[in-house]
Protein backbone atom coordinates (compact mmCIF):
# COMPACT_ATOMS: atom_id res chain seq x y z
CA UNK A 1 0.00 0.00 0.00
CA UNK A 2 1.94 2.72 -1.33
CA UNK A 3 -0.71 5.53 -1.79
CA UNK A 4 0.48 6.33 -5.82
CA UNK A 5 -1.66 6.82 -7.94
CA UNK A 6 -1.09 6.26 -11.65
CA UNK A 7 -3.15 7.95 -14.74
CA UNK A 8 -2.15 7.09 -18.43
CA UNK A 9 -1.35 10.31 -20.24
CA UNK A 10 -0.95 8.86 -23.54
CA UNK A 11 -0.83 5.43 -25.45
CA UNK A 12 1.68 4.22 -26.29
CA UNK A 13 3.80 5.49 -23.39
CA UNK A 14 3.60 7.96 -20.46
CA UNK A 15 2.26 8.00 -16.86
CA UNK A 16 1.59 10.84 -14.43
CA UNK A 17 1.93 9.82 -10.85
CA UNK A 18 0.37 11.09 -7.80
CA UNK A 19 0.41 10.95 -4.50
CA UNK A 20 4.18 10.86 -3.64
CA UNK A 21 6.53 13.61 -2.15
CA UNK A 22 9.90 12.69 -4.12
CA UNK A 23 11.97 15.33 -1.56
CA UNK A 24 11.40 12.56 1.35
CA UNK A 25 13.28 9.35 2.06
CA UNK A 26 11.16 7.14 0.49
CA UNK A 27 10.21 3.01 1.65
CA UNK A 28 11.83 0.81 -0.42
CA UNK A 29 7.79 -0.53 -1.60
CA UNK A 30 7.11 3.19 -2.86
CA UNK A 31 10.56 2.85 -4.80
CA UNK A 32 9.41 -0.62 -6.12
CA UNK A 33 6.35 0.64 -7.23
CA UNK A 34 7.81 3.71 -8.66
CA UNK A 35 10.29 1.52 -10.46
CA UNK A 36 7.08 -0.83 -11.48
CA UNK A 37 5.44 2.45 -12.99
CA UNK A 38 8.36 3.39 -15.13
CA UNK A 39 8.94 0.05 -16.45
CA UNK A 40 5.45 -0.26 -17.66
CA UNK A 41 4.91 3.53 -18.69
CA UNK A 42 8.36 4.04 -19.89
CA UNK A 43 8.46 7.54 -19.05
CA UNK A 44 6.79 8.58 -15.69
CA UNK A 45 5.93 12.72 -14.25
CA UNK A 46 4.99 14.04 -10.63
CA UNK A 47 3.93 17.25 -10.37
CA UNK A 48 4.11 20.29 -7.69
CA UNK A 49 7.43 18.74 -6.55
CA UNK A 50 10.24 21.14 -4.03
CA UNK A 51 13.45 19.28 -5.26
CA UNK A 52 17.02 20.79 -3.72
CA UNK A 53 19.71 19.27 -5.84
CA UNK A 54 20.65 17.09 -2.99
CA UNK A 55 16.99 15.84 -2.46
CA UNK A 56 17.06 15.00 -6.51
CA UNK A 57 20.56 13.14 -5.92
CA UNK A 58 19.33 10.83 -3.02
CA UNK A 59 15.88 10.23 -5.31
CA UNK A 60 17.83 8.84 -8.14
CA UNK A 61 20.50 6.94 -6.55
CA UNK A 62 17.84 4.92 -5.30
CA UNK A 63 17.66 3.62 -8.89
CA UNK A 64 21.49 3.01 -9.31
CA UNK A 65 24.74 5.11 -9.45
CA UNK A 66 24.64 8.48 -10.59
CA UNK A 67 26.43 9.23 -13.63
CA UNK A 68 28.96 12.42 -13.94
CA UNK A 69 28.55 13.64 -18.17
CA UNK A 70 31.35 13.59 -19.67
CA UNK A 71 31.12 16.78 -21.69
CA UNK A 72 28.48 18.93 -19.86
CA UNK A 73 29.70 20.09 -16.70
CA UNK A 74 27.98 19.53 -13.79
CA UNK A 75 26.73 21.61 -10.55
CA UNK A 76 30.30 22.95 -8.62
CA UNK A 77 29.33 21.40 -6.01
CA UNK A 78 27.33 18.01 -7.06
CA UNK A 79 28.87 17.26 -10.40
CA UNK A 80 26.00 14.55 -11.13
CA UNK A 81 23.38 17.08 -11.13
CA UNK A 82 23.62 18.96 -14.79
CA UNK A 83 22.03 22.06 -14.91
CA UNK A 84 19.81 22.69 -18.46
CA UNK A 85 19.64 26.34 -18.92
CA UNK A 86 18.14 28.33 -21.61
CA UNK A 87 18.49 32.07 -21.46
CA UNK A 88 16.76 34.47 -22.39
CA UNK A 89 19.08 35.50 -25.02
CA UNK A 90 20.18 32.14 -25.92
CA UNK A 91 19.12 30.94 -29.81
CA UNK A 92 19.74 26.88 -29.25
CA UNK A 93 18.27 24.95 -26.43
CA UNK A 94 19.90 21.73 -25.49
CA UNK A 95 18.33 18.37 -26.12
CA UNK A 96 16.19 19.90 -29.14
CA UNK A 97 16.44 16.77 -31.18
CA UNK A 98 15.21 13.17 -30.90
CA UNK A 99 17.78 11.21 -28.91
CA UNK A 100 18.17 8.71 -25.94
CA UNK A 101 20.43 10.40 -23.22
CA UNK A 102 24.13 8.44 -23.12
CA UNK A 103 23.73 6.12 -25.98
CA UNK A 104 27.20 7.11 -26.87
CA UNK A 105 28.98 5.81 -23.74
CA UNK A 106 29.86 2.18 -23.92
CA UNK A 107 27.95 1.59 -20.47
CA UNK A 108 24.47 3.74 -21.46
CA UNK A 109 22.40 5.46 -18.64
CA UNK A 110 18.94 3.65 -17.87
CA UNK A 111 17.22 6.58 -16.89
CA UNK A 112 17.44 10.08 -16.44
CA UNK A 113 15.09 12.21 -14.30
CA UNK A 114 14.50 15.75 -14.88
CA UNK A 115 13.47 18.34 -12.39
CA UNK A 116 12.18 21.61 -13.69
CA UNK A 117 13.59 24.78 -11.81
CA UNK A 118 11.77 27.61 -13.55
CA UNK A 119 9.61 26.80 -16.71
CA UNK A 120 8.97 29.50 -19.52
CA UNK A 121 5.45 31.39 -19.41
CA UNK A 122 5.15 29.55 -22.96
CA UNK A 123 6.50 26.43 -24.53
CA UNK A 124 9.16 24.55 -23.92
CA UNK A 125 7.35 21.24 -23.79
CA UNK A 126 9.05 18.08 -24.39
CA UNK A 127 7.94 14.97 -26.58
CA UNK A 128 9.28 11.19 -25.60
CA UNK A 129 8.20 8.76 -27.67
CA UNK A 130 8.25 5.16 -27.39
CA UNK A 131 11.17 2.43 -28.99
CA UNK A 132 8.83 -0.64 -28.34
CA UNK A 133 6.19 0.35 -29.56
CA UNK A 134 8.00 1.67 -32.69
CA UNK A 135 9.70 -1.89 -32.54
CA UNK A 136 6.29 -3.61 -32.01
CA UNK A 137 4.89 -2.00 -34.97
CA UNK A 138 7.57 -2.95 -37.45
CA UNK A 139 7.16 -5.80 -39.96
CA UNK A 140 8.19 -9.18 -38.73
CA UNK A 141 10.71 -9.30 -41.75
CA UNK A 142 12.26 -6.37 -40.71
CA UNK A 143 12.34 -7.30 -37.32
CA UNK A 144 13.97 -10.23 -38.55
CA UNK A 145 16.32 -8.50 -40.40
CA UNK A 146 17.10 -6.14 -37.37
CA UNK A 147 17.80 -8.75 -34.87
CA UNK A 148 21.48 -9.67 -35.13
CA UNK A 149 22.33 -5.69 -36.15
CA UNK A 150 24.57 -4.15 -33.97
CA UNK A 151 25.24 -0.36 -34.47
CA UNK A 152 27.91 2.44 -33.99
CA UNK A 153 27.59 5.12 -31.13
CA UNK A 154 29.39 8.23 -30.60
CA UNK A 155 29.00 11.34 -29.28
CA UNK A 156 31.57 12.73 -31.97
CA UNK A 157 28.89 13.85 -34.38
CA UNK A 158 26.28 16.05 -31.39
CA UNK A 159 29.21 17.55 -29.57
CA UNK A 160 31.84 18.32 -32.35
CA UNK A 161 32.74 22.16 -33.02
CA UNK A 162 29.53 22.03 -35.46
CA UNK A 163 27.08 19.83 -33.00
CA UNK A 164 24.05 21.42 -31.53
CA UNK A 165 24.74 20.47 -28.04
CA UNK A 166 28.37 21.69 -27.87
CA UNK A 167 27.12 24.88 -29.13
CA UNK A 168 27.63 27.71 -26.86
CA UNK A 169 25.10 28.87 -24.25
CA UNK A 170 24.99 31.85 -21.65
CA UNK A 171 24.99 29.55 -18.13
CA UNK A 172 25.99 25.99 -19.62
CA UNK A 173 29.72 24.83 -19.68
CA UNK A 174 29.64 22.19 -22.94
CA UNK A 175 33.16 20.66 -23.87
CA UNK A 176 33.28 19.83 -27.61
CA UNK A 177 34.11 16.28 -27.98
CA UNK A 178 36.82 16.28 -30.55
CA UNK A 179 39.21 13.66 -30.15
CA UNK A 180 37.77 12.53 -27.57
CA UNK A 181 34.99 10.62 -28.36
CA UNK A 182 34.80 6.62 -28.71
CA UNK A 183 32.78 4.83 -31.00
CA UNK A 184 30.62 2.35 -29.02
CA UNK A 185 28.39 -0.72 -30.61
CA UNK A 186 25.08 -1.10 -29.27
CA UNK A 187 22.17 -3.88 -30.50
CA UNK A 188 19.92 -2.56 -32.40
CA UNK A 189 17.45 -4.28 -30.87
CA UNK A 190 17.50 -3.71 -27.19
CA UNK A 191 15.73 -6.56 -25.12
CA UNK A 192 14.86 -4.56 -21.57
CA UNK A 193 16.34 -6.57 -18.69
CA UNK A 194 14.01 -6.05 -16.74
CA UNK A 195 10.35 -6.51 -18.81
CA UNK A 196 11.64 -8.43 -21.71
CA UNK A 197 9.95 -6.30 -23.86
CA UNK A 198 12.09 -5.31 -27.13
CA UNK A 199 12.52 -2.03 -28.44
CA UNK A 200 14.87 -0.18 -31.01
CA UNK A 201 18.15 1.56 -29.89
CA UNK A 202 19.20 3.71 -32.49
CA UNK A 203 18.50 7.60 -32.51
CA UNK A 204 19.67 10.15 -34.76
CA UNK A 205 21.59 12.00 -32.66
CA UNK A 206 24.81 9.72 -31.73
CA UNK A 207 23.88 6.23 -33.75
CA UNK A 208 26.60 6.64 -36.70
CA UNK A 209 26.20 3.48 -38.56
CA UNK A 210 25.47 0.05 -38.24
CA UNK A 211 28.86 -2.27 -37.15
CA UNK A 212 30.17 -3.81 -40.36
CA UNK A 213 28.37 -1.02 -42.29
CA UNK A 214 29.73 1.89 -44.19
CA UNK A 215 28.38 5.08 -43.12
CA UNK A 216 26.64 5.72 -46.45
CA UNK A 217 25.53 2.12 -46.71
CA UNK A 218 23.45 2.66 -43.42
CA UNK A 219 22.38 5.86 -43.62
CA UNK A 220 18.96 4.54 -46.14
CA UNK A 221 18.02 2.25 -43.17
CA UNK A 222 18.69 4.32 -40.42
CA UNK A 223 17.06 6.83 -41.95
CA UNK A 224 13.70 4.92 -42.72
CA UNK A 225 13.74 3.83 -38.73
CA UNK A 226 14.41 7.43 -37.58
CA UNK A 227 11.46 8.11 -39.45
CA UNK A 228 9.14 5.43 -37.90
CA UNK A 229 10.39 6.23 -34.98
CA UNK A 230 9.22 9.51 -34.60
CA UNK A 231 5.60 8.77 -35.71
CA UNK A 232 2.41 10.85 -33.48
CA UNK A 233 1.18 7.66 -32.59
CA UNK A 234 4.46 6.28 -30.41
CA UNK A 235 4.31 9.59 -28.66
CA UNK A 236 3.14 11.84 -25.60
CA UNK A 237 4.13 15.42 -24.68
CA UNK A 238 4.97 16.76 -21.36
CA UNK A 239 4.05 20.43 -20.41
CA UNK A 240 6.46 21.22 -17.86
CA UNK A 241 5.28 23.77 -14.74
CA UNK A 242 7.82 24.84 -12.19
CA UNK A 243 8.29 21.60 -9.60
CA UNK A 244 7.17 19.45 -12.68
CA UNK A 245 9.57 15.83 -12.48
CA UNK A 246 10.10 13.54 -15.96
CA UNK A 247 11.86 10.09 -14.98
CA UNK A 248 12.24 8.63 -18.30
CA UNK A 249 13.50 4.96 -19.49
CA UNK A 250 16.49 5.85 -21.80
CA UNK A 251 16.41 2.35 -23.39
CA UNK A 252 13.18 2.59 -24.43
CA UNK A 253 12.16 6.10 -24.97
CA UNK A 254 13.60 8.39 -27.46
CA UNK A 255 12.85 12.44 -26.29
CA UNK A 256 13.12 15.55 -27.82
CA UNK A 257 13.00 19.51 -25.71
CA UNK A 258 11.09 22.05 -27.93
CA UNK A 259 12.81 24.94 -28.79
CA UNK A 260 9.43 27.56 -28.60
CA UNK A 261 10.00 29.65 -26.28
CA UNK A 262 12.36 32.69 -27.78
CA UNK A 263 13.47 35.48 -25.30
CA UNK A 264 12.43 33.34 -22.08
CA UNK A 265 14.22 31.36 -19.56
CA UNK A 266 13.73 27.83 -18.82
CA UNK A 267 15.90 26.40 -16.21
CA UNK A 268 15.96 21.86 -15.55
CA UNK A 269 18.08 20.09 -14.19
CA UNK A 270 19.02 16.42 -14.59
CA UNK A 271 20.22 13.31 -13.10
CA UNK A 272 21.60 10.22 -15.02
CA UNK A 273 20.98 6.93 -13.97
CA UNK A 274 23.80 4.27 -14.99
CA UNK A 275 22.56 0.48 -14.52
CA UNK A 276 23.60 -1.57 -11.51
C1 LIG B 1 17.53 16.51 -22.23
O1 LIG B 1 17.72 16.19 -23.39
O2 LIG B 1 17.93 15.85 -21.29
C2 LIG B 1 16.76 17.79 -21.95
C3 LIG B 1 15.29 17.59 -22.04
C4 LIG B 1 14.53 18.85 -21.70
O3 LIG B 1 15.14 19.85 -21.31
O4 LIG B 1 13.31 18.83 -21.80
Amino acid sequence: MTGLTIRRVAGALGAELGGVDLAEPLDSDTIAAIRAALNAHQVIFFRDQTLGAEQQLAFGRRFGPLNVHPYVAGMADHPEVMEIIKEPTDKLNFGGGWHSDMSFLETPSIGSILYAVQTPEFGGDTLFASQAAAYDALSEGLKATLEGLRAVHSAGMEYSAKGASAQKRASMQVAEAEGLAGEFIHPVVKVHPETGRKALYVNPAFTMRFDGWTRKESKALLDQLFEHSRQEAFTCRFSWRDGSVAFWDNRQVWHYALNDYPGQRRHMRRVTVDPV
